[in-house]
């Protein structure tokens, strides 16, 4: 009786314990443990090293001549860029038959924004502030790139940028922390699923680790510098958000942090990825970062990379060779420890074993070219797209235009343009598969309006001897619709500007149609916030429509026709100049803000200390009435939790979305705080006439900061909470934490 008695209590006990306590590993997670440590008791010192590789592949997808022979001999973990069904299979069959212990090869990708069909760039996607846009986007994506046989993607990016002159700011979701961390959940989400070993899942990366956004001057591959504060505060929780998703896979960046590089930085990689975070899946370099720490000044040679990579906690090596080639000598010479080593390559097969790829190693290559670029993809893209764009002017009703319009005329470089819609990482993208801004709009107009189109000008270059054909189309035309901003070679990785002015003549262009006296409407086709004051300033209307995607052309028809009520906010700051760069909305209000008649607060003698355009801003076809502020409770405890809400209603005559946006300000704490921070978001649509009560909960949780003793704490004391459209028309209240 005892012993039926103790066994089944004892069951319970298991049972519990794995329900309640994550780190008790459930059978499977066992499971998998026992065959790493079965493989790794085979491996040789080779093969291990072989594992901690990933090597380039071509351009097109194809592998390269040496693969199959460093597979066969177990020395060639993972490649990047081998892409296509038939690519794959081949290598994956040398791996699972001609190799001694059949580890297959991991064949990862940059998915960024889609693999075939391409969606908006992903800082467009976070101007829809709708995380499941992105969830959708990287969904389809992922299985585009599944059934192509890649089976990681280096995606979601997930740096903070403040800074517009950096040309990755184009690549993540945008200033805020909040907001970035809601798309960091969405995007692994969308990859990876539940269970990454789902047929139409991948493995997501979470990069680069970290505040890679913060470089200085918005110089590519420059120095960031800042405290532990600010790096816990603004440039983390993307990544936290993303290893609670249960991201597999995190890539070290290229940036010197604080003196240490972030490929060879024991802090970041060790201390708080896998301390405080309990991150247990592999760390891959970026593009060559570990023996760029010897240009970084940190190691002295080839060895010293490696080593310090590797110690660190650096797993696998993209690209570079260094672990490969000098760990041997590193291991004998006892300056790398075999227990590193074993362990890198255990956090590795970790992930394959998770992503199934021992059972499933191979890819069905008749599924691959009738999955891509489906229709419902295309349409999925399109919808992405319509939700994407935000309206940054729209005096007297300019838009929407009419679709009956007798004449219109598409001028600018981007009006026609293939290439530059799908951005700089288009995945395996194809400039043909785009719709264009032209042939979206002559889809959309009655069969009598006549189009017309000039390109004008380049991106770049002098030259202006097309203006005398855009004007001359614009003078005969109902409406001239002008698309300028930046082709997709100007923005993404290398892709730094001193300015954030058009180039070329594009904005000659705009002047020169604008001279013409018939209503322009610019449509920006960017990747970055830049700076086009005179355009605000003297057109009648503006849409930021972003690098859209293969169906930006019919997105954008869709907006400025009028089928879709334009409903996106800037996910950052637009500067009304470079040299107000870095301008911010959560930044501390120093000792003396700005005062307009007062010389001495801080602002500029040359431009209003006021951005163009404040974080969150965006403009509806419709209006939108918020009121009525309530909070549930005049104080909270410090453990406590407060309801927030507001009424808001469509005061306008056409449906559509608004986005609420909650702020709050730590008005004295023990160090200074930002004037405010967003801390939730509701995207809401509403019928004309409508009217809808709002509801936030705002956890105390939400109101602690990182303080000079570097802990985590909720503090006593005042706080403001602000509701509004955007960062600056808000609706504020005060209440009061008390702690316990
Ligand atoms: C690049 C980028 C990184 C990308 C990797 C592979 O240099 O920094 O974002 O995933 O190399 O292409």
């Amino acid at each position: 009786m005892r012993s039926v008695k103790f066994t089944w209590l004892l069951m319970i006990f298991v049972v519990l314990a794995a329900t309640l306590s994550p780190r008790v590993a459930t059978s499977s997670q066992s499971e998998t443990e026992k065959r790493i440590g079965a493989l790794l008791a085979r491996m040789t010192l080779a093969e291990k090293l072989g594992q901690l590789q990933q090597l380039d592949g071509e351009g097109n997808g194809t592998f390269r001549p040496e693969h199959p022979d460093l597979i066969r001999e177990g020395l060639l973990g993972s490649t990047l860029n081998v892409r296509g069904a038939k690519n794959t299979n081949q290598l994956q069959h040398v791996a699972m038959d001609e190799s001694r212990l059949k580890i297959p090869v991991l064949f990862g990708f940059d998915v960024i924004h889609g693999y075939r069909t391409i969606f908006p760039i992903p800082l467009a996607e976070a101007s829809s502030w709708d995380p499941a846009s992105a969830q959708r986007s990287t969904s389809i994506a992922a299985q585009e790139a599944r059934n192509s046989g890649v089976r990681w993607t280096f995606a979601p990016m997930l740096d903070i940028a403040r800074d517009p002159r950096w040309g990755r700011i184009t690549e993540g979701a945008g200033e805020d922390p909040f907001l970035g961390a809601a798309f960091a959940r969405a995007r692994v989400r969308g990859f990876q699923g539940t269970d990454y070993s789902a047929p139409d899942k991948i493995l997501a990366c979470a990069k680069h680790w970290v505040a890679y956004g913060a470089t200085e001057g918005g110089r590519d591959y420059n120095t960031t510098d800042m405290s532990e504060n600010t790096l816990r505060e603004i440039y983390f929780p993307p990544f936290k958000a993303a290893v609670d998703a249960g991201v597999g896979t995190v890539m070290s960046a290229f940036n010197d942090l604080n003196g240490v590089p972030t490929s060879a930085n024991p802090f970041t990689l060790t201390k708080v990825l896998r301390g405080e975070w309990k991150f247990d899946g592999f760390v891959v370099s970026d593009y060559t970062s570990v023996k760029e720490l010897i240009n970084h000044g940190l190691a002295a040679d080839d060895p010293d990379a490696a080593r310090l990579a590797l110690n660190a906690g650096v797993d696998m090596e993209m690209v570079s060779r260094l672990f490969n080639q000098r760990g041997p000598e590193l291991l004998k010479e006892g300056k790398i420890s075999q227990a590193t080593i074993d362990e890198a390559v255990r956090r590795i097969l970790r992930i394959k074993f998770r992503l199934g790829l021992f059972e499933h190693p191979y890819t069905d290559e008749a599924r691959e070219s009738s999955s891509l670029l489906t229709a419902s993809n295309r349409a999925a893209a399109r919808a992405i797209a319509d939700r994407s764009m935000v309206l940054l002017k729209n005096e007297r009703a300019a838009l929407p235009l009419s679709k009956a319009l007798h004449s219109i005329a598409v001028i600018g470089p981007l009006a026609d343009d293939h290439r530059s819609p799908l951005g700089w990482w288009s995945g395996d993208g194809k400039p043909e598969d785009t719709v264009t801004p032209l042939t979206g709009i002559r889809a959309k107009v009655s069969p009598a309006t006549k189009v017309s189109y000039a390109k004008g000008c380049d991106t770049q270059g002098d030259s202006t001897e097309g203006f005398a054909e855009a004007v001359a189309i614009a003078r005969d035309s109902d409406v001239a619709i002008v698309f300028v901003g930046e082709s997709a070679e100007m923005v993404g990785e290398a892709a730094s500007k001193s300015s954030l002015d058009l180039t070329g003549r594009q904005m000659d262009l705009v002047k020169a149609v604008h001279a013409t006296g018939k209503p322009t409407i610019v449509v920006l086709i960017n990747g970055r916030p830049l700076t086009v004051g005179w355009i605000v300033e003297n057109t009648p209307a503006v849409l930021e429509a972003w690098m859209g995607g293969t169906e930006a052309g019919n997105a954008i028809a869709d907006v400025l026709f009028g089928d879709v009520n334009p409903s996106g906010k800037l996910p950052v700051t637009w500067p009304r100049t470079v040299g107000q760069v870095p301008i911010y909305y959560n930044h501390m209000n120093t000792g003396r803000p700005p005062e307009a008649n007062n010389r001495y607060t801080s602002k500029y003698l040359d431009v209003p200390w006021t951005p163009l355009f404040p974080f969150g801003y965006g403009l509806s076809y419709t209006q939108f009435k918020i009121s009525n502020l309530q909070l549930s409770a005049p104080r909270i405890s410090s453990a406590g939790k407060l309801m927030v809400s507001v009424d808001v209603e469509n005061v306008g005559r056409r449906a559509g979305d608004e986005v609420v946006q909650l702020y709050i300000h730590d008005v004295a704490a023990s160090m200074t705080r930002p004037v405010k921070e967003l801390k939730g978001f509701q995207r809401i649509t509403l019928a004309a006439g409508e009217k809808k009560r709002v509801d936030f909960t705002l956890e105390a949780e939400q109101l602690g900061f990182w303080n000079r003793e570097m802990r985590f704490a909720v503090e006593s004391g005042e706080f403001k909470v602000m509701v509004g459209p955007n960062s600056e028309e808000l609706l504020e209240a005060t209440f009061t934490i008390e702690n316990q």
